[in-house]
């Protein structure tokens, strides 16, 4: 689809001389260059600057926090596993190195630039990108023939998200998780504990130093012997 800046480029250019068109694409070309040396962090950062308030951290997760997050999982009970705001997918192939074979990954992005990213570089037959909101994430497991997740993964910046969509989350997460499953949590500040405590009676805190900036890690289990 053409729009109409496009359009407008398209009749500029249309009037420019050769030279002139070689030094208007040298920034496009210089860019491109710094975005593909950068790999995923070009993404990332890309992805921050044209939305800071949902994306909510300029450096994704160092591999200690991945790794603790991701201890207390019972793999071998794991069919599937969602994440909420994979971002460039720092989570996603320590996720699917652990998932069983017959196993799923589902990740939830609003940001369209992540999910076509997460789409081209991720070729794991279990795994599924999918633009749209983790408010939604019981019509999206319904939708790929699960009825209820083992567990769910949030990189979320639940501080900053618009009003009302953080409880929101937290209530369709706390449904769609099957007992005795966790809902696991990493956030620069302790807030996103109290969306999770309306919920999940059972919480596990820890903390990660080495991160940028360090963060809060927490499991939410959804008890056996809940209603
Ligand atoms: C801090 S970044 C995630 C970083 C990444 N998971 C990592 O470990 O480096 C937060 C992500 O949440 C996504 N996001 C924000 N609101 C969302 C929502 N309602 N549903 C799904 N993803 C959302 C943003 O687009 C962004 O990718």
């Amino acid at each position: 689809m053409l729009h109409k800046n496009d359009d407008n480029n398209a009749r500029a250019s249309a009037s420019m001389t050769s030279t002139e068109l070689a030094r208007e694409a040298l920034p496009q070309k210089l860019k491109r260059k710094i975005k593909r040396s950068l790999g995923p962090w070009g993404i990332f950062i890309e992805g921050f600057l044209r939305n800071p308030v949902m994306v909510g951290s300029i450096v994704p997760s160092s591999r200690f926090t991945i790794n603790r997050m991701l201890k207390p999982v019972d793999w071998a009970n794991c069919k599937l596993f969602v994440e909420y705001g994979p971002g460039v997918g720092t989570f996603c192939q320590p996720v699917l190195d652990r998932l069983p074979r017959d196993g799923m990954l589902i990740v939830i992005d609003t940001n369209p630039l992540f999910i076509e990213y997460l789409r081209k570089n991720i070729s794991d037959s279990r795994f599924k990108a999918v633009l749209g909101s983790a408010a939604d994430v019981e019509e999206i497991v319904k939708a790929h023939g699960f009825e209820k997740a083992d567990y769910v993964l949030s990189g979320l910046p639940f501080s900053t998200l618009p009003e009302g969509v953080g409880p929101a989350i937290a209530a369709a997460t706390h449904r769609v998780i099957r007992k005795g499953g966790a809902f696991l949590v990493y956030q620069f500040t302790p807030r996103a504990r109290d969306f999770m405590a309306r919920h999940f009676k059972r919480i596990d805190n820890g903390m990660e130093a080495i991160n940028v900036p360090p963060c809060f890690l927490y499991w939410g289990w959804k008890d056996e012997d809940e209603g």
